[in-house]
């Protein structure tokens, strides 16, 4: 075997996130500009599956059995060699990514598809779309617990994704490019809590959350089509709209306004939180002239990193 890679892209959610846990649309795209790859090797004779991720700084020696204290990777390896039907093979795996982890820019999808996707290829088998995204899924649920799909689905179709949990993913029309700034506040925050928190919540008052979810969905629906008309004046007011509505369900935090404000104040239409929130990224949307205003001042107002992307 000689040696092999493979890369899987970012992503950041535009519109819909925690509302798509409990049924309703998400809008998400793929950020290439931040990946993770995985480069294959052959191992020792014997040595099985050994992953080593520079940016976690650990090694992950896989076993083929579940261990107490595996990590997700380990599962990822067992999962994938279990639908093949094949034995872990002898490999080092090298795990690189310029993804920030539990900053909602999908660090966990990226690497499992971009490892699932390299060892697919050491071994010799190769997997559609719909089946790898099934598989990634499954280790999702190791890092998030009741992940609705989007993460994996938009990282492993590596496109745009109008995407509701039951009914899978959809394309849809980019009427002209979006620019979008996207800032990290630097705060870690793992995925899983604040899902968990706002089923708590949901289940404590069901009927306030259940319309904060329905509205959410209604944004998503306006934003597909204010997407498709090139909309951006009526796509910053609903992104403004829906941090709001993510601050109500209690996932945004004071950085993530602040930010937010500090983006429309220097000429951003709308910002908000994207991903799980209470820390991770910001989203701007922005005019293209506008991009060096809206980065300055967001990185004078403690944005650790500012990334520019654009839709099309
Ligand atoms: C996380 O990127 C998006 C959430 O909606 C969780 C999920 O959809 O699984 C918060």
């Amino acid at each position: 075997m000689s040696e092999v890679s493979a890369t899987a892209p970012g992503k950041i959610i535009l519109f819909g996130e925690h509302a798509v846990v409990h049924g309703q649309p998400a809008i998400a795209v793929p950020v290439r500009s931040v990946w993770s790859r995985a480069v294959v090797r052959p191992g020792r004779a014997g040595g099985g599956a050994v992953i080593i991720a520079a940016n976690l700084a650990r090694t992950i020696v896989v076993r083929p059995d579940v261990q107490s204290g595996d990590h997700p990777l380990a599962e990822a390896a067992r999962i994938l060699c279990r639908y093949l039907g094949r034995p872990l093979p002898d490999v080092y795996v090298l795990l690189h990514s310029t993804i920030p982890v539990a900053s909602g820019l999908g660090s966990g999808a990226a690497a499992t598809t971009a490892l699932m996707r390299a060892l697919c290829l050491a071994i010799g088998v190769s997997l559609d779309d719909a089946t790898l995204n099934s598989l990634v899924y499954e280790v999702e649920k190791l890092y998030h617990g009741t992940p609705s799909g989007i993460d994996n689905t938009v990282i492993v179709y590596n496109r745009p994704v109008y995407f509701r949990r039951d009914e899978g993913m959809q394309t849809f029309a980019i009427g002209a490019p979006l620019h979008i700034v996207i800032a990290d506040t630097g705060i870690a925050s793992p995925t899983h809590q604040a899902v968990g928190d706002v089923r708590q919540l949901y289940e404590a008052e069901p009927s306030r959350l259940g319309l904060l979810f329905e509205r959410i969905g209604e944004i998503v629906r306006l934003a597909r089509q204010a997407i498709a008309n090139g909309d951006v004046i009526a796509l910053g007011s609903l992104m403004r709209e829906n941090h709001a509505l993510l601050r109500d369900l209690t996932v945004s935090c004071p950085e993530l306004d602040m930010l937010a404000a500090v983006a429309e104040e220097a000429g951003a239409r709308g910002a908000k939180l994207s991903g799980a929130g209470r820390g991770g990224n910001l989203i701007a949307l922005i005019e293209p002239e506008c991009a060096g205003a809206v980065t300055e001042a967001l990185l004078r107002a403690g944005a650790r990193r500012v990334i520019c992307e654009v839709l099309s």
